[in-house]
């Protein structure tokens, strides 16, 4: 058992038990309809009108058994519903296959991509390769369907509204069944004259396969697709997030190498097979966008700065560069086969840092700057700025200024000033993505709210919080009835 960090003797910062960290992971034991939810501090705004959707693992143990990482727990969306200042809540497990086949027998009957294995030992898992789609990574409206997304194979469709499960989507026969989806669609607010999703899959190899596709978020073609191209890059392919800009789509390709032997032998989890190779180089895949001016043309490849990357804040293009905010992180983050996640050791787990990226695409240059030291995650702009340069930034950070250590609180910065603010929910509060949502009567780029979903570990509940996206003042908390373990990503959709 390791020391927790209120005990850790090699750091400074002394604001958290990691008993109180880890109390968020538990199965979430209700699913709620239409829930009214308690105001415990403040007043919802009345003009926050519209549905917060968030994803995230919502199964950590069946039978006694532990999942190895939280990234392995089925997917469970949680909707909550602002309306004339109250808030309802619904929340549901997405039914996928294996999900349904698991809660009918109550044990593990498939492999988790980052390590969790069925019972059984070496026998029950060597050679099964089969991925278990747990639908548990981002929430996003397309059309009429909710889409439950997982990167590695196919969403599944969703009423909005009751979180019914429709089944596995191949958005009107657009995908393959079971091909790669990325979770991490970019919401293009409307560059070219209408806004619109781009969205990437990836096949990966000896070479990597990259298909990027725009779909119509309005007018009469909502929902369906507007451009599709496939471009091929040597190498294998670890891309979680890419970002654009009016012209292009940016990739950013982690220096990582793939053994897939011990996964066969059922040793480990796929994911558990990548493995970092700081020695060589990153790269940036940079692909037109097929409603850019770039169209049909190639794709170029760059250098990329060194670490490794999970998610981008945002790009823009600026004369010839294009400039891109990402999060890095000094080595990829793996939990070993022998750990258990709920003991990590957040001292030893390289933090992430946001640092700026100047690519310039005629001369081929490429110059880096640290934005901010403190460990963060979960970045984003004002939703109207995606792919433009903005002015202010919203994300989760640790509490320590320095090193790594759980998210429990909200940073804004201004770009133009460097200039942060920061709303804590230390010591007893942890927290994962912010949204920030803008507000409809908005005069200015932060004129708006961030909300958040905040583990209160006195009351082992989830709360909601709404901050003034400005001021980072808080402007309500709201009671959820069930814990919600941390989550991954989701989306706001305005009604
Ligand atoms: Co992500």
């Amino acid at each position: 058992m390791q020391a927790s960090r209120k005990d850790s003797a090699n750091t400074a910062q002394k604001d958290f038990d990691r008993e109180d960290w880890a109390s968020a992971y538990q199965n979430v034991q209700f699913e709620l309809t239409n829930q009214s939810l308690q105001v415990s501090k403040g007043v919802i705004p009345s003009d926050l009108c519209g549905t917060l959707y968030r994803n995230g693992p919502g199964q950590m143990e069946r039978d006694g058994q532990w999942i190895h990482h939280p990234f392995d727990g089925d997917g469970m969306i949680v909707a909550v519903n602002f309306k004339n200042g109250k808030a309802f809540m619904t929340n549901r497990f997405v039914r996928t296959k294996a999900w349904e086949e698991e809660q009918q027998s109550g044990k593990f009957l498939y492999r988790g991509v980052f390590g969790t294995q069925k019972p059984g030992g070496f026998f029950a898992n060597a050679f099964d390769i089969r991925l278990k789609n747990i639908a548990n990574t981002n929430v996003i409206r397309l059309g009429n369907d909710l889409l439950a997304l997982w990167e590695a194979a196919g969403p599944h469709a969703l009423d909005p509204c009751t979180l019914e499960t429709r089944g596995l989507s191949t958005l009107n026969g657009v995908l393959e069944k079971e091909e790669a989806f990325s979770a991490h669609p970019r919401f293009d607010p409307g560059h070219h004259g209408y806004p619109m999703m781009v969205t990437f899959g990836v096949k990966t190899g000896p070479t990597s396969t990259i298909r990027l596709m725009e779909f119509a978020t309005q007018g009469e073609k909502i929902g369906q697709l507007l451009s599709d191209r496939k471009d091929n890059f040597s190498g294998f392919a670890f891309l979680h997030d890419f970002a654009i800009t009016p012209n292009w789509a940016v990739f950013l390709q982690n220096s990582i190498s793939f053994n897939p032997i011990p996964f066969i032998l059922g040793k480990k989890g796929a994911a558990q097979c990548l493995s970092s190779k700081p020695s060589e180089q990153s790269k940036l895949w940079i692909i037109p966008r097929e409603s850019g001016q770039f169209k049909g043309k190639e794709a170029k490849t760059f250098n990329a700065p060194p670490g490794f990357v999970f998610h981008h804040l945002n790009a823009w293009e600026e004369g010839e560069e294009i400039v891109l905010d990402s999060i890095y992180y000094a080595d990829f983050p793996s939990i070993g086969p022998e750990q258990d996640f709920r003991l990590i050791n957040f001292d030893l787990i390289p933090e992430g840092q946001l640092k700026r990226c100047r690519i310039n695409i005629s001369n081929n240059t490429m110059r880096t700057e640290v934005i901010s030291k403190q460990c963060c995650e979960f970045a984003m702009v004002n939703p109207s700025l995606v792919g433009m340069k903005a002015s202010y930034g919203w994300m989760a950070t640790s509490e320590c200024k320095q090193g790594n250590g759980p998210l429990q609180a909200i940073k804004k910065i201004d770009f133009n000033t460097g200039k942060e603010l920061l709303w804590s929910a230390a010591p007893k509060g942890f927290l994962g993505e912010p949204l920030m949502v803008k507000s409809q009567l908005a005069k200015s780029e932060d004129d708006g709210w961030v909300i958040v979903l905040v583990w209160n570990s006195v009351r082992r509940a989830t709360d909601l919080v709404i901050l003034n996206a400005k001021t980072l003042i808080l402007q309500a908390t709201i009671e959820m009835p069930i814990g919600v373990p941390y989550g991954l990503h989701g989306s706001w959709i305005k009604s």
